[in-house]
């Protein structure tokens, strides 16, 4: 699921055809976020608005020290930290707790009421749920059925390892793997897309697959001189 761009882009288009979305995360933290944005949307906005109040250094390591039980009180966590920690990045220890440090924002938004209802009445037609991705291949059998992969994209250099860092991690086995049940499910004739970063270690992985090149704005990389405009691919099967 990630940001799930694709799936608020499609939201009003699926609801008009009384379509279900199904999303899924193998990070619960995450999952929880998209299941309060749909289910507690204003008590949600009520803990952000403190959060948005009480924001300082200390009041961040404090918050990122903290592991609330509360639903709503984990995902007020998650979005603070997300919207105020350094480059916007999820990012944990060995012993998965979240360890990015305060990032130099003069006035960030961390409540954004106008677009959390929108998301929140976007959201009542989906199933949101803590799965690896292999699960899929249950769900998604038929032609009718359309499936989106947006995993860790490979790192374009050994610097660039993000994805070692997380106990999520995605490295050349889970991209094999992940290739190998887009394969499964183009076999049985479900519409597949997923998009990946653009080097040859993706490229030879779907050389068999109708890949197409697109331009993306980058903003999540420690080097400024190294945002901006990068190819991914997209692999349509
Ligand atoms: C590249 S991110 C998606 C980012 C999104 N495009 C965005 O802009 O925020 C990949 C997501 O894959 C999830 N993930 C990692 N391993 C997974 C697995 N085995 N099954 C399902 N999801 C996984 C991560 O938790 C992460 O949220």
């Amino acid at each position: 699921m990630g940001g799930g761009a694709l799936f608020f882009y499609l939201s009003a288009q699926l609801r008009a055809q009384g379509k279900t979305a199904y999303l899924s995360d193998v990070n619960p933290e995450l999952v929880n976020v998209y299941q309060c944005v749909r289910d507690r949307v204003e008590d949600l906005i009520q803990q952000l608005n403190a959060h948005q109040a009480d924001h300082c250094e200390t009041h961040y390591y404090s918050v990122r020290s903290q592991q609330p039980t509360d639903p709503v009180q984990k995902a007020a966590r998650f979005i603070y930290l997300n919207k105020t920690c350094y480059n916007g990045l999820y990012r944990e220890n060995s012993k998965g707790f979240f360890n990015v440090p305060i990032g130099r924002y003069k006035s960030p938004k961390i409540c954004a009421p106008d677009l959390l209802r929108p998301a929140s009445a976007a959201l009542q037609i989906a199933e949101i749920s803590t799965r690896p991705f292999s699960t899929v291949l249950a769900r998604a059998t038929t032609p009718q059925d359309f499936v989106y992969f947006d995993p860790p994209y490979h790192p374009l250099s050994d610097t660039s390892k993000f994805t070692a860092y997380s106990r999520y991690s995605f490295a050349e086995p889970q991209q094999t793997a992940l290739k190998e049940a887009i394969a499964q499910l183009a076999q049985q004739k479900v519409k597949v897309l997923a998009s990946n970063s653009d080097c040859a270690f993706i490229r030879e992985l779907y050389s068999g697959f109708d890949i197409k090149t697109i331009t993306a704005a980058r903003s999540i990389n420690s080097k400024a001189s190294k945002r901006g405009k990068i190819t991914e691919v997209l692999i349509i099967a």
